[in-house]
This record gives structure tokens, sequence and C-alpha cells, in this order.
């Protein structure tokens, strides 16, 4: 199972889209015949942002893939406990067939089997993948004990704020956070290394952009990060070097992650604009399957 792509809708795609080819580093991939703007990475995902012209900000879904006994499998056990769950041919680019499944908050989760993929491509500031979507939630706890259940996820470590899960080897490729609402908290792109990290904030530095939060280095997961509030609205993060867990990684616990006093990360150089990315938490809401 492998997280791929996340799919939005919101005002400006077009704006959107220049902002996160022309600053942020991905790449144009597709324009869809509805107009949807599809952007890619270094890597063999044909796409990882779908940006959708739309009234309001919203999230489609965000898709992941996986073998079809896999798919079906999170079909039926979803089926089994009552969550809308819909059967899906995928007319993004890569194709693929499977399931639009809901989570309890309305989190629109698509998995897809027989997704092709595509040439890597050169590009050292060029995010490779995505390599988590944090969601916001109101039951946090709930919500990540669901997807062991019916999705097959694991937790990998507990925070004050926030519940790690992984579905492959990676540390997390999602995380819910404990936030008393349910909306996108934000998206993580993988770059090559540190120095793309840096490289990237210096990028959107000379566009007159500072980072929300970062350069830091987190505890779960040990990936070093830098956050910033994108002109259309969604937080987005650098990131490098998530952890890779063994099977019988032990599961953390609030008390195995706490900080000095002033301290929120393992670097402790930068300060964390609260306000901002509160707010620009708040802004991609999910839309419920109509099912
Ligand atoms: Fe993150």
């Amino acid at each position: 199972m492998r997280l791929r792509s996340i799919e939005l809708n919101l005002p400006g795609a077009a704006e959107a889209a220049d902002f996160l080819t022309g600053i942020w580093g991905l790449a144009h991939s597709e324009t869809g015949s509805d107009g949807t703007r599809y952007l890619r990475g270094s890597g063999p995902f044909p796409y990882l942002v779908a940006l959708t012209d739309a009234d309001g900000p919203s999230i489609r879904c965000t898709s992941f893939v996986a073998d079809e006994a896999v798919v079906a499998g999170i079909a039926e056990r979803a089926r089994a406990v009552g969550w809308p769950v819909q059967d899906t041919v995928s007319s993004d680019p890569g194709g693929g067939a499977g399931i639009l499944v809901q989570l309890p908050e309305g989190e629109v989760f698509r998995f897809l089997h027989g997704a092709s993929e595509v040439a890597p491509i050169e590009g050292r500031d060029l995010p490779i993948k995505l390599t988590h979507v944090v969601m916001n939630a109101t039951d946090a706890e709930a919500t990540a004990s669901a997807t062991e259940k019916v999705l097959g996820f694991r937790v990998s470590d507990r925070t004050k704020g926030m519940v790690f899960v992984r579905c492959n080897n990676s540390h997390h490729s999602v995380a819910f956070a404990r936030a008393g609402h349910s909306s996108l908290n934000h998206i993580a792109f993988e770059m090559n290394d540190l120095d793309a990290v840096m490289r990237g904030i210096g990028r959107l530095r000379d566009s007159g952009m500072v980072p929300a939060w970062g350069p830091g280095r987190h505890g779960p997961g040990d990936n070093a990060f830098a956050y910033f509030v994108a002109p259309f609205g969604a937080v987005v993060e650098f990131s490098t070097a998530v952890e890779i867990v063994p099977d019988d990684y032990r599961v953390g616990a609030p008390d195995d992650w706490t900080w000095p006093k002033n301290r929120i990360d393992q670097w402790g150089i930068s300060d964390k604009d609260v306000a901002a990315l509160a707010a620009a938490e708040r802004n991609f809401r999910y839309r419920p399957l109509a099912v």
C-alpha cells in the first residue's frame, strides 16, 4: 500500500498550480478535459496533486494504490462496519479501479489497483512524492483505530497532538490531529535530502514567503520539515528522511514524546506561527460521498 496523491477542489486552480510548479517545485503533468491540473514529482506516480476549479475549497479524496486483493479486503470490511463505499474507476492520470471509502468524520480515501506509473524524471529540487497527509479530527483516536481495523493501517506513535498511522514501513503516511474538528491539516512532500528542503525554503523566501514553522526535525518519524501556508490556503510541508520502521515497531505514547520547556522539535531553531497555521488548517473540508 502506498500513498499516491491528493485531489483538491478550490477556487483559482490555475493560480494554485502556478505556485506549486513555479515556486514550490512540482512539475506539470497534464490538464484534464474538465480543466483539472495534475502536478507530478520526480517519482513514478503520474501525479501527486490534482487541482479542480470549484466555488470553495474541499478535498475530493486522498488516493492510495494497492494490490487488488488488498482493496477488496478494505471494501468488504468497510461495508461490514457500515461506512459509505463506492466502487470507482479512476479517470485521473494512471487510471485504475477500486473504491472510494468515507471514514467516520467524512474523510474520503480512494484505494486503487491497476493504476499505471510513469518513468521518473530528473530534478534535484522536485519533490519525489507525497510522504504524508495529515487530517484534523474531532476524535483522532477513534479514527486512527478505525483505520487499523478497516483499512489495515497501523498506529506508529501517539503524541499529545496527533496519532501517526502507517500503511507500509514508512513511519507514517497519514496522521490524525487532535483538533476538535475535521479538515485537512497539511500535505507533506518528500524531498531528496536536507539540502533540497533548505533550497526549497530559499526558493519560497525569494518569493517573499517565510516558513510558518521550520526548518526543524520532528520527534515521531524523525523527519526534517518546513511548513508554509500556500497562497491557495492549504498548509504544505517540505520533508525528508522519515524513519523506516520494522513490523514490530513499539507504538510510542505521548509520554515518550515530551520536549524541554519552549521546545517542540529536535532542533529548536525556529518559531511556529500557530495562528496562521491553525487558520489555514481549517480551509479544506471533506465533501460526503454520494452513495
Ligand atoms: Fe507533517
